[in-house]
């Protein structure tokens, strides 16, 4: 089976942090793999998807993403991939916009760069618009401004957006966190559910092991920057979850670290 995401040694450390994000993180993921990043705040899963998704520099190890390589030094949007979708905890869409516009806003990095200047779509751009909108349950939305919806809604709104990009590799970062835990589980369903459809990769953060649990075939535990366990979600174990949410102490003149 190809390797969707290959990461050796990686470090990073924020500007001005004083302790790194990511310290010695090693992990492969496979091609259609559905993997979720779970960690209590600060644990560096954000820090991890936005350099997956090109958007950080100055790293250092070795990271391929869909088999090419990440150059460090790079920056956005040179390195950043029209086949890697990218859904925030926040939603990060377009709130005056309808529905079916902020959609289409997903197949900008798949049109020529004078049709996405102009921001006109073409027929077979709609086409997929409104084939993901029905596989999101939201076509009867799509004439809607995004500032009128719900929490839910939005979300659906930004996982067809990611859709439409047709990606081959899905980021998401607590794509969840913002909503109730009955939405919450019909989300991850859709999302874990549409990327296995299109065989697509899937990675995505939580803070919450029983949504880890309940939507990833694989979990990858982080504490303090570092991997604290990565196994097949049949096999985790109660421990070592509650050993990623120990308390950390405030060590004087240093700040937060984790206690070993
Ligand atoms: N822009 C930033 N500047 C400085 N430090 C940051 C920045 N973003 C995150 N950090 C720090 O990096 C560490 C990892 O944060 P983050 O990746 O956001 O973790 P998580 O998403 O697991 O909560 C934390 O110690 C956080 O304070
Ligand atoms: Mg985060």
């Amino acid at each position: 089976m190809s390797t969707a995401i290959e990461i050796d040694d990686l470090s990073f450390a924020h500007t001005g942090a004083d302790l790194p994000a990511l310290e010695r993180v090693s992990f492969r993921v496979s091609a259609g793999e559905s993997v979720a990043l779970l960690g209590p705040s600060g644990a560096g899963k954000t820090t991890l998807l936005a350099l997956l998704d090109g958007r950080l520099q100055g790293w250092s190890g070795r990271v391929s993403v869909l088999g090419a390589p990440l150059d460090p030094d790079l920056p956005p949007p040179s390195a950043r991939r029209s086949d890697t979708g990218f859904v925030f905890q926040e939603f990060a869409l377009v709130e005056r916009s309808t529905v079916l516009r902020n959609v289409l806003n997903g197949r900008l990095g798949r049109m020529s760069p004078l049709r996405a200047l102009m921001g006109s779509s073409t027929k077979h751009d709609l086409e997929i618009a409104r084939t993901v909108l029905a596989d999101c349950g939201i076509s009867d939305l799509a004439e809607r401004r995004v500032d009128s919806l719900s929490g839910g809604q939005r979300q659906r709104v930004a996982i067809a957006r990611c859709l439409a990009q047709e990606p081959r590799l899905i980021l998401a970062d607590e794509p969840v966190s913002n909503l109730d835990p009955a939405r919450a589980g019909e989300i991850l369903a859709l999302l874990a559910g549409a990327a296995q459809a299109r065989g697509a990769t899937a990675l995505f953060s939580s803070h919450q092991p029983d949504l880890a649990r309940r939507f990833a075939q694989r979990i990858i535990g982080m504490r303090a920057g570092r991997i604290a366990f990565d196994v097949p979600t049949s096999e985790l174990n109660d421990d070592a979850t509650a050993e990623l949410y120990r308390e950390v102490e405030p060590i004087p003149g240093i700040g937060l670290r984790a206690v070993s």
